[in-house]
């Protein structure tokens, strides 16, 4: 069977840059599963598709045509083959990005395209719900957590050097904002599988979370 590490934890906690460097360690797939939500939440942006009916977005999703390319600079997301990786950082597609995934029919509907990420050597799955919902079967599965606080201020860092102006205490609401959604939502809500290792990388440079992950990996 082909393995699987899963991924999961909150908003800005890190996972993204940990399963990169998972990915590329052991020459591996990656799945960034926030992407796949993302995408759609441009597409229905674009579309002017209401969220009213749930239908709708579930053709919607199933037809979503989306494909990852990996480049040298990283994965690209193409949208109906145009690249579109730049547009997906914004706070409006997040938000977006976080309604759509409250609803059922949505997410089933990209379970399967998740699913067929799974490809030989192994796989990396970065998201809220990889080793609860997706890939319960995976061997290892890691929670990834830190404090709202933490995650405010490396999202500060993170956006002030891309030259971008951001209030501290903003950023902190909209991360305590968006925990809460994927928390209290009764479909797939963000919480560590039964089975899987916490790592808190409140107090934790990059490379130290690299360090746990792989011992866990290894173990
Ligand atoms: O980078 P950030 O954590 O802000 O967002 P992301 O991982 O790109 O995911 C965007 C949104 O998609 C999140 O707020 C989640 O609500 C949703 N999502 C999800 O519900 N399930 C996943 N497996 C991945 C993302």
């Amino acid at each position: 069977h082909i393995p699987v590490v899963t991924v999961d934890g909150p908003s800005g906690v890190g996972k993204g840059t940990l399963c990169v460097l998972l990915a590329k360690h052991f020459k591996w797939n990656l799945l960034d599963s926030g992407a796949i939500y993302r995408v759609l939440a441009l597409s229905i942006l674009d579309h002017n598709i209401s969220l009213d009916s749930e239908d709708v977005l579930e053709t919607h999703a199933l037809n979503l045509p989306l494909k990852f390319v990996t480049m040298e600079s990283g994965v690209h997301v193409l949208l109906n083959d145009i690249d579109v990786s730049d547009k997906l950082r914004t706070q409006e597609i997040g938000e977006m990005a976080s309604k759509i995934a409250a609803l059922p029919k949505v997410r089933e509907a990209l379970l399967q395209r998740q699913r067929d990420f799974r490809n030989k050597p192994g796989l990396i799955a970065d998201g809220r719900d990889m080793g609860t919902v997706v890939f319960p079967d995976a061997p290892v599965k890691i929670f990834l957590d830190a404090s709202p606080e933490a995650r405010a201020e490396r999202r500060m860092k993170q956006l002030q050097k891309n030259k971008i102006c951001a209030i501290y205490d903003e950023i902190l609401h909209e991360i305590k904002a968006r925990d809460e959604r994927d928390r209290n939502r009764t479909i797939a809500p963000l919480k560590s599988a039964s089975d899987a290792f916490l790592i808190d990388s409140t107090d934790l440079t990059i490379d130290e979370v690299f360090q746990q992950a792989l011992k866990i990996i290894k173990s």
